[in-house]
């Protein structure tokens, strides 16, 4: 079963108009080899589709846009050198569609660091790009009829087209809405925990308790470290503790850091306003060489402060983007394992319309998800679901 010709979205015109979504028809890419046609069945929002839609990193490199990138749908048809998937099976796509598959990165599990990716929505695509027997110079830009690049839309969207190595299968057990938000705010605490060694023996913080946040407790958790949750206001308390943090810090408390000092061997900060943090007191807590890392990226640089704050306890300050393929596979497993226990996300769920994703982007921008809001309904929203 092939996808339209054009693919439909919800999509915003202007970052000044960042609440305003209207269900507009797009061109996609150019189906080639090595991609995948998924029909979208529902979509995770994150913080970075607000920060996108409201100009906070900038303006818009094209126009309409159509945000989400944590989206679960059924493969559709598969390109001529697509090995791993088949039509009808389930699967995700997170915030990367495409990389060029022959570089050091690519070809050493960090294909979430080529400097040649495709991220899932704004990034404009080349034709062959992500092929490896093309050379990178002789990959051009990829136009529409009209002339004008084609760049990438995301998943408030009826359908994906997707390089396979960014397509991924969907363990049975676990329902789309809940799995929808791992595709990226699950991937990109997995990472940096795995990376860091973090497991049985380590103490770790988890700071923002956001999408990013709560999956970060409950990974954190199930790879046997002693966890504590760092929010900025008391709320959180309740729901972290059950999320799976041992611990909770308010850090709207003026000296909340002073009795946490050295306690750290990785604090991982997934909040959006570490421009209004006092780095200081958040190395402070470090452990001896331990590490502050940062996957929040607010709109505004992070402030500035002394190098002495390296000084006092040999620690370091890191960031990541994303993850890899290899770690999404193993990220899936785990979820999959402890979900059979009962240990799962929190996940709102609102049907897509235009309505739908303008409340949905104005609560994550208030803060007021708990923790993570999927868009359901695509079948009905879109006519689809009849393959
Ligand atoms: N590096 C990557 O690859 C990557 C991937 C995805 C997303 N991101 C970024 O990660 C960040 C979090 O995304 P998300 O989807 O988890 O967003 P989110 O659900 O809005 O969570 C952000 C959290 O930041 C904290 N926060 C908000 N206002 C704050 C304030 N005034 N002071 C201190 N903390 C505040 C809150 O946690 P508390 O209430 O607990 O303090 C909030 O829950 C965003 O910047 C996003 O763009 C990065
Ligand atoms: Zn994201
Ligand atoms: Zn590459």
């Amino acid at each position: 079963m092939a996808a339209p010709e054009q693919f439909e979205g919800f999509m915003i015109h202007d970052t000044k108009k960042w609440t305003e979504f209207t269900k507009e028809k797009f061109t996609p890419k150019n189906f080639e080899d090595y991609d995948v046609d998924i029909e979208n069945e529902c979509c995770g929002v994150c913080g970075s589709d607000v920060h996108t839609i409201t100009g906070g990193w900038g303006e818009l490199a094209t126009s309409p846009i159509c945000v989400g990138h944590e989206i679960i749908g059924k493969v559709l048809r598969v390109g001529s050198k697509v090995k791993s998937f088949k039509p009808g099976q389930r699967v995700g796509v997170g915030a990367q569609v495409q990389s060029c598959m022959q570089c050091r990165m690519c070809k050493s599990n960090n294909e979430n660091y080529c400097p040649h990716m495709v991220d899932t929505y704004m990034a404009p695509y080349n034709i062959n790009g992500g092929n490896p027997s093309v050379k990178i110079d002789d990959q051009k830009p990829m136009k529409d009829s009209k002339g004008n690049q084609i760049f990438s839309q995301g998943g408030y969207s009826s359908h994906s087209r997707v390089h396979e190595q960014f397509v991924f299968p969907i363990p049975d057990n676990l329902p789309s809405e809940i799995v929808a938000p791992m595709m990226c705010a699950g991937l990109t605490v997995y990472s940096p925990l795995k990376r860091a060694g973090v497991g049985p023996g380590k103490k770790v913080a988890i700071v923002g308790i956001g999408g990013l946040g709560h999956f970060a407790l409950i990974w954190a958790k199930a790879m046997g470290a002693e966890v504590t949750a760092i929010s900025h206001s008391p709320n959180k308390k309740d729901t972290a503790l059950q999320l799976g943090a041992d611990h909770f810090v308010s850090s709207g408390d003026k000296n909340f850091a002073k009795p946490h000092a050295f306690e750290y061997d990785f604090i991982l900060n997934a909040a959006d306003m570490t421009n209004e943090f006092d780095i200081a007191q958040y190395m402070s807590m470090c452990n001896i060489n331990g590490e502050f890392h940062n996957v929040g990226l607010p709109d505004q640089p992070l402030p500035q402060f002394k190098a002495q704050v390296f000084a006092s306890n040999g620690a370091k300050m890191g960031g990541s983007h994303i993850g890899s393929k290899k770690e999404m596979l193993e990220m899936l497993d785990l979820a999959s394992k402890i979900y059979e226990k009962g240990v799962k996300p929190m996940i709102e769920t609102i049907d897509i319309s235009e309505k739908g994703c303008s409340e949905a982007v104005q609560k994550v921008k208030t803060n007021k998800v708990r923790y993570r809001v999927t868009l359901t309904g695509f079948h009905k929203a879109f006519g689809t679901g009849k393959n």
